[in-house]
């Protein structure tokens, strides 16, 4: 526990199979945003072309990448996977190209199943429906609990592409408080249940985006009580949970499930590739109903990527492509972390993200992060403003970094310029 503390803290460090060392550091430490104070009332989510001319301009080509979560391909298995499906496509042409509809790939549901029950989750292959990404499972378990007008909590601020999908549904939302370290504040979900009409909860419990941040174990439990009595289920999105920087992979919120009550949602986007759009759900007690919707709607996901994928988990050195990443990952938000210290102005913040790649970062003196995105592109760099990540259009001065690439002279010389514009606009 005292050692927890003193990591939390940033003065010892915990080497793999080693123990805990003083750190040694060329930099100090930035500090940490407050916990959030969204709104106490529910709102309907209308993002706007504003959001859509964002997300465009992240995936630019041309763009210095540190707006979209997205990983550098060098650091993803591409070409060991293109072998696999080529492989796979030639040894078993009719069943890389036929239908293998709802709940999907056997084999994989197989591998998933498997990867679950080592992480301490006891799921069993017919547990999980395969699906196209996890934004199409977390849209399938938000249509099999509540309807258009219904209310769903989320985190504040949260994955915009989980807002995207309340808003296509026509669902409204209530934003929870968020501590920086610890994700959802579990005494504001308390209060806000017992004001409003909550259909579902929507987080994302592990290293999540855009803070970075995980829930402890401790209040993953709690959370699935607490939901457990008021009826009220929890869609999960583990997407990152694979990539802690760090130590053991952390639970999920449904290792402690045991009526079926939440609905855990993945994909190996952030992991192997995410144009495959492989993804999957344990949607407990609503499987009937996601396989169901997911046959009514898009009948199958994609055959060859998933068979790929399944056989990329089954033989093709997982676990050994994990450590490899993780270890790039930590080093990577590592380095941003240090470059918004060295190259933005005082008063600056940003959180201490111990798995997956992303850092929200507070910008000091009023800096509107809507505006420091219009001058960022004009000079190629992309970044991810604030607002994009709330109901309410908050967190104007804030931005999301993107730390998915291999840190490079031409990264660094895109944080020192933003850090410029940063000071330029605060003046
Ligand atoms: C938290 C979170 N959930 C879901 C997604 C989308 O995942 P997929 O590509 O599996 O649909 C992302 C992508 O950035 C994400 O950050």
């Amino acid at each position: 526990m005292a050692y927890r503390k003193l990591e939390d803290h940033g003065w010892i460090e915990a080497r793999p199979q080693s123990g805990y060392y003083v750190k040694r550091r060329a930099w100090r430490e930035p500090p940490e945003p407050q916990i959030t104070a969204p709104p106490a009332r529910t709102t309907p989510v209308n993002m706007g072309d504003m959001v859509v001319k964002i997300l465009r301009d992240g995936m630019r080509g041309d763009v210095v990448p540190l707006g979209a979560a997205v990983s550098g391909t060098e650091l993803l298995p591409v070409k060991q996977l293109s072998r696999l499906a080529g492989m796979i496509a030639r040894r078993s042409p009719v069943a890389a190209s036929s239908y293998d509809p709802s709940p999907g790939h056997e084999p994989l549901r197989v591998q998933v199943a498997r990867r679950a029950m080592e992480a301490g989750c006891a799921l069993s292959p017919d547990d999980i429906v395969t699906t196209t990404g996890s934004q199409e499972a977390m849209g399938l378990c938000l249509r099999a609990v509540a309807k258009a007008g219904d209310t769903i909590a989320i985190e504040s601020p949260t994955y915009y592409g989980l807002l995207q999908q309340i808003e296509v549904l026509g669902m409204r939302a209530l934003e929870i408080p968020m501590h920086p370290r610890d994700g959802v504040s579990l005494e504001a979900l308390e209060l806000a249940l017992d004001r409003e009409a909550v259909k579902a909860c929507l987080f994302v419990t592990n290293f999540n985006n855009p803070l970075g941040c995980s829930m402890p174990e401790e209040n993953k439990q709690r959370l699935v009580k607490m939901l457990d009595r008021r009826g009220i289920p929890l869609i999960e999105d583990d997407i990152y949970g694979d990539l802690p920087h760090d130590g053991p992979r952390p639970g999920t919120c449904k290792m402690y499930d045991e009526t079926g009550n939440v609905m855990l949602c993945s994909s190996f986007s952030k992991t192997l590739a995410p144009g495959y759009r492989v993804g999957w759900c344990a949607p407990g007690r609503w499987r009937e109903q996601v396989t169901r919707l997911k046959l009514y709607t898009t009948l199958a996901t994609a055959t060859l990527p998933q068979m790929a994928v399944a056989e990329f988990l089954a033989n093709g050195g997982y676990e050994h492509h994990l450590r490899k990443v993780r270890r790039m990952y930590a080093e990577q938000v590592s380095r941003a972390r240090e470059a918004v210290c060295k190259y933005f102005p005082p008063g600056t913040k940003a959180t201490s993200p111990k798995g997956g790649f992303v850092l929200w970062v507070e910008l000091p003196g009023g800096v509107d992060s809507l505006e420091l995105h219009e001058r960022a592109l004009k000079e190629r760099i992309s970044i991810a403003p604030g607002p994009i990540f709330s109901a309410t259009m908050r967190y104007r001065n804030f931005v999301r970094l993107n730390c998915g690439y291999t840190w490079s002279d031409r990264i660094e010389g895109a944080m020192k310029r933003l850090g410029e514009m940063v000071g330029e606009m605060g003046a």
